[in-house]
């Protein structure tokens, strides 16, 4: 049997991005926050014109597996969806247990969603590419968490199939529910953090995920996490300009038999 291997065979990978060099570096003296440049809007601002959507509250819904040791020895990744429309209040959960707001700080510099983020400075958007929810046009949609509601960006029978295409082909997501897509605004991580703001963003995206993977599992819902995606046909899917916003993470949800 040939010998497992423990490492990889190419030298000089240092695997940076992972690790952590800039916390005693000096760095942060240089940020943004630390010159004294005013803080980034909270969410991606809006037309206030725009007709938003109201969501259900998110805390109305009855779960069918309230008990967190259930949903984590039997949550797993699933991509065999029905074709059954998934509800309102289902959606509304789920955002709300994405990227909710519990509250935000007296100075307003800073707001506390239902998952965790580093130093409280949440770099994530959530849109919604919807397919089969009850009384919404399929179509692109973003969850606006402050409000809690949906700020409609576009109708688009065809959003799902074109969404699973740039995702590497993956066609079993064109019968999804919804996909929840997480987009990147990298600044206001940055803002506070430099250079260490990537991998704040990518770690805050696993624990927006799984909050997605445990509140479907709790509705009896499929969920599974997607990063095989084409950077540039996403952005253009989102409607992102792929340099101070950007598509980093995706999850497919649906109905299940
Ligand atoms: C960061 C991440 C990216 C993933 N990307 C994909 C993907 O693009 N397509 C897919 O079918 N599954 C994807 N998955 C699901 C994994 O394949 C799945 O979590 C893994 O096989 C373990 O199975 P489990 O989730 O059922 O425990 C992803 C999961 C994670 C955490």
């Amino acid at each position: 049997m040939r010998k497992q291997r423990l490492s990889s065979k190419k030298t000089g990978d240092s695997h940076d991005f992972l690790k952590a060099h800039y916390w005693n570096s000096g760095q942060f003296a240089h940020t943004d926050q630390q010159k004294g440049v005013p803080c980034p809007p909270l969410q991606k601002p809006y037309d206030v014109e725009a007709d938003l959507i109201d969501l259900p509250s998110p805390t109305a819904i009855e779960l069918e597996q309230p008990e967190l040791n259930g949903l984590l020895e039997t949550r797993c990744s699933r991509r065999k969806f029905t074709n059954v429309p998934m509800t309102l209040e289902q959606l509304s959960y789920l955002c709300w247990a994405a990227q909710g707001v519990r509250n935000i700080s007296r100075s307003g510099q800073a707001v506390f969603r239902t998952a965790p983020s580093a130093g409280a400075r949440h770099a994530l958007e959530t849109y919604l590419v919807i397919h089969n929810v009850e009384n919404l046009q399929p179509g692109l949609y973003r969850y606006l968490s402050i409000e809690h509601k949906l700020l409609p960006i576009e109708t688009n029978p065809e959003i799902a199939a074109q969404c699973a295409t740039a995702c590497c082909n993956q066609q079993w997501m064109a019968k999804s529910g919804v996909i929840l897509c997480f987009s990147a605004i990298p600044y206001r991580m940055a803002w506070r953090y430099g250079n260490a703001a990537d991998k704040l963003i990518a770690l805050d995206a696993g624990h927006a995920c799984q909050n997605i993977y445990l509140a479907c599992e709790s509705l009896n819902l499929g969920c599974c996490g997607i990063a095989a995606y084409n950077q540039g046909p996403m952005d253009a899917l989102l409607k992102l300009d792929g340099n101070d916003e950007f598509c980093i993470y995706l999850a497919a949800v649906g109905t299940l038999v």
